[in-house]
């Protein structure tokens, strides 16, 4: 018989060798670009409190899970390239009391063991240590302002370091933007990135084709998220990505709507936009479906014009484009569609340069995806567009949103919100499309909405 698992333990989510090596790519640039004086701290994302005794769910910082796999809160990692002990970090003690209420602690001692991090200490010795281990230093990579806590211990830290070294020509060490450094890492994804996040959008694929399936007028918004929150549990997802936007009706012209509490009526248009998240990436799609899964001849319209749009776009990624021109492709055939949807009135040129045309699509093309739902990465690299590399990753949504407060707009669009959204991977020669699971075509999603599970 097996031994039964008592659970007294854990191991860590990935393979430790994934973040050993993403540690020894950056410690290498590190030392190309800035020498052995530099090291780069990243710092776990703070615990925020809900309500009283509640926190909220803890989910890791993107840059500490990159760099280490380590998923507990009160944690910091201190990369030195070039130097011994090269990746340290300080992670929270073990304490019976606490582990009692809150679970698990690895604790250093756990931490050097599971994480194959070099020298692991108690965050209660990052003053002391952290100020012997950055001795010499002249320059630190860290992200100010983001982490007002992690603020406040780095800003006594440095005050330290300097009074440490006295006089003698060491000013505060300069600080360099973390972000922008691990951004550029985490831009082109390898295998392993993209393992995690072909699996994120096929289980959000899949949840977005249960809640077609499922869907039938009179439900709630939250019942249709309540669809979806099984599948991705039961595809294995962590969590979801972002909050989800469930958006019947009039709230589809809201772009960031999530109060999804409303009643999904006969007749209305249903906007979906929802990713789950798998080993720390996540999946963006966007789907828009009549709730009684026949589209109106107005929403027909508008919907067949958007897709049209959104394939158009997808077609013509390739790697040396830039990232612009995909935003500047889709405002132009969006436009188009303005005017045939007598949106919009006059010469396209200027509905354009008088931004006109935000009234009905006031976001972009897309963005970078990855870990973070809106992810790391330089759009421009000062001032300059950068071109598609493969390995890349992103979104493409376009949309037209038309309020239904809009008094100038024809009748029959009012409250029609539209948007369709794919993730992409820039290969050698186009691009791969990975969330084609979820049907997108007028005859596909006709016959597909409310057909049960
Ligand atoms: N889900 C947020 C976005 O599409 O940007
Ligand atoms: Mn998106
Ligand atoms: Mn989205």
């Amino acid at each position: 018989m097996n031994k039964m698992n008592l659970k007294t333990s854990r191991r860590p989510t990935e393979n430790p060798e994934i973040f050993k090596a993403r540690r020894a790519k950056v410690a290498k640039a590190i030392l190309g670009k800035d020498g052995d004086t530099t090291a780069l701290l990243v710092a776990s994302h703070p615990e925020l409190i809900r309500n009283y005794d509640v926190h909220y769910l803890y989910r890791q910082d993107s840059n500490m899970y990159y760099l280490t796999g380590f998923e507990e809160p009160e944690s910091v990692l201190l990369l030195r390239p070039g130097k011994t002990p090269e990746s340290v970090m300080f992670v929270r003690n073990k304490d019976v009391e606490r582990e009692t209420w809150d679970g698990f602690r690895y604790g250093p001692e756990g931490t050097k063991k599971e994480y194959g991090i070099d020298e692991v200490f108690s965050i209660d010795d990052f003053p002391k240590k952290s100020v012997e281990l950055l001795s010499g230093y002249e320059s630190i990579y860290y992200r100010l302002f983001k982490n007002k806590d992690a603020d406040h211990h780095v800003e006594k830290m440095l005050t330290d370091l300097r009074l440490s070294s006295g006089r003698s020509g060491y000013g505060i060490l300069t600080i360099k933007d973390a972000d922008t450094l691990l951004g550029e890492f985490r831009l082109i994804k390898d295998q392993t990135d993209l393992a995690n996040l072909r699996k994120a959008c096929e289980i959000s694929a899949v949840a977005h084709v249960a809640a077609m399936k499922g869907t039938k007028p009179g439900m709630t918004e939250r019942q249709i998220q309540a669809l979806m929150t099984a599948e991705f549990y039961k595809q294995g997802a962590a969590r979801e990505g972002y909050n989800f936007i469930i958006a019947s009706g009039n709230s589809a012209t809201t772009l960031h709507y999530n109060f999804n509490d409303q009643v999904c009526e006969d007749g209305e248009l249903l906007l979906i936009d929802a990713g789950a998240e798998y080993n720390y990436y996540t999946g963006d799609i966007t789907r828009t479906y009549p709730v009684n899964g026949k589209f109106s001849e107005a929403q027909k319209k508008v919907y067949a014009g958007v897709l049209k749009v959104q394939k158009e776009i997808i077609n013509f990624v390739k790697p040396g484009i830039f990232f612009k021109d995909l935003h500047d492709m889709g405002t132009s055939l969006l436009v188009d569609l303005m005017f045939e949807l007598n949106l919009v009135r006059g010469r396209k040129e200027d509905v354009i340069k008088s931004l006109e045309h935000k009234k009905y699509y006031p976001h972009g093309v897309g963005h970078w995806l990855g870990m973070d739902v809106h992810d790391a990465g330089l759009y421009h690299i000062k001032g300059k567009p950068r071109p598609l590399e493969p390995g890349m990753t992103f979104t493409v949504e376009p949309g037209l949103y038309v309020p239904g407060t809009d008094t100038s707009a024809p009748a029959e669009l009012r409250g029609i919100g539209v948007r369709i959204e794919d993730n992409v991977i820039v290969t050698e020669k186009g691009c791969e499309v990975m969330t084609s699971g979820v049907p997108k075509e007028i005859e596909e999603i006709e016959a597909i909405v409310g057909r049960g599970n």
